[in-house]
């Protein structure tokens, strides 16, 4: 039987209007443009201040661009999965927020967690119902409202971190696609990077409140050691696996959390600046979000064909690469 693989054939993303700019944030805490974009490479990043507003909010303009752009119907779609660290309730799942929203009636959802490498762990997860005939269209919603648990007193991660969605669909391909996937996790490391409290080990509480629990906490140094090492090691490791040398990778799309760890990894694999999607510049890091982001806005660029490893690293710890076929040139959406 003919392999089948789950290829990307349409891209789209949303960020909010509202722009918090490094001297926007020179005015709320202790910190300079200057510290900031050395430091991370951030300029601004886009907030959703709407109140009553969340991640689905987020991921709903960009779903209905996509169902647009690549002229398919809600009632097509099988399955809708969202990866966020930010979903609208504990429960019921954000994927059946969006579908509702959007009119997909005719799907199952659900949602991943994986933090900042849950984009990658969702494309892994939609692949294997591609490849096994299960689904035929898949729509995967990174979306995350970062600004709901980043204080804006804590000069030390406030900076970091915006508000966007970023989709994709998935169908299947007899030759482009998602060829291979590697992933981790330590959970060991789960204390470096998290919200503390809102869960059922720390219900919320005044207590909570006062000590700011529902906010990001990390501890920067030592989450941004682990984030070199593993977004470095598994992207060298799939490039090795798939014999690929640095001019065979058209592009490297990797996690937008810091310019700092996305150069260390480039020059860790080899390869050189032009085959590094960026875009944290802009945006910040918006979790789920960061590389379909960065695909839509490099999608011009993009022709059939393309070799692309996308590589993120998340708390948790969670990393993981993808390595796929871009299956469309640009402006032929398939
Ligand atoms: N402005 C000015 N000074 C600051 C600021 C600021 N915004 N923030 C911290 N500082 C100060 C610190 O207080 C410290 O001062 P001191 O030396 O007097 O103590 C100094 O700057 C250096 O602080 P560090 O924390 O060592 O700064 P670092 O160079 O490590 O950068 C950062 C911090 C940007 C957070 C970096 O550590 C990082 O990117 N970490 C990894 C982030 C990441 O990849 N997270 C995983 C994905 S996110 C997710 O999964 C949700």
């Amino acid at each position: 039987m003919k392999k089948v693989f789950a290829a990307i054939t349409g891209v789209e993303a949303y960020v909010p209007a509202d722009v918090l700019t490094n001297a926007d944030l020179e005015k709320m805490v202790d910190t300079t443009d200057e510290w900031i974009v050395t430091r991370t490479g951030i300029k601004e990043r886009h907030i959703l201040r709407e109140p009553g507003k969340g991640s689905s909010d987020l991921a709903v303009p960009a779903v209905k661009k996509l169902l647009e752009k690549t002229g398919t119907s809600p009632d097509e779609v099988d399955l809708l999965i969202c990866a966020s660290a930010t979903h609208d309730h504990d429960f019921p799942a954000t994927a059946n927020i969006i579908s509702d929203k959007v009119g997909v009636k005719n799907a199952y959802s659900f949602d991943i967690s994986a933090a900042c490498s849950g984009f990658i762990f969702m494309l892994t997860v939609a692949s294997k119902f591609i490849e096994t005939g299960t689904a035929k269209k898949v729509i995967c919603v990174g979306a995350d409202k970062m600004s709901a648990i980043t204080d804006y007193t804590d000069r030390s991660t406030c900076p970091l971190f915006g508000d966007a969605s970023g989709v994709v669909l998935l169908e299947p391909s007899e030759e482009y696609g998602i060829q291979d996937h590697i992933l981790g996790v330590d959970g060991a490391g789960r204390h470096h990077l998290y919200l503390k409290a809102g869960g059922s080990v720390r219900p919320a509480s005044h207590e909570t409140v006062d000590a700011r629990e529902h906010f990001i906490y990390q501890e920067g140094q030592i989450v941004f050691k682990v984030a070199v090492q593993k977004m470095a090691d598994v992207s060298v490791e799939m490039m090795k696996k798939h014999h690929l040398t640095p001019e065979d990778l058209t592009w490297l799309v990797p996690h937008q959390a810091n310019l700092r760890i996305i150069e260390a990894v480039a020059r860790r694999m080899g390869i050189s600046r032009d085959q590094v999607m960026i875009n944290i510049e802009k945006y910040g890091n918006t979790t789920t979000a960061t590389i379909p982001l960065c695909l839509r806005d490099y999608e011009s660029q993009l022709k059939k064909g393309d070799k692309l490893i996308l590589s993120a690293f998340g708390g948790g710890y969670t990393w993981g690469a993808l390595y796929l076929t871009w299956a469309y040139d640009p402006d032929k959406v398939v």
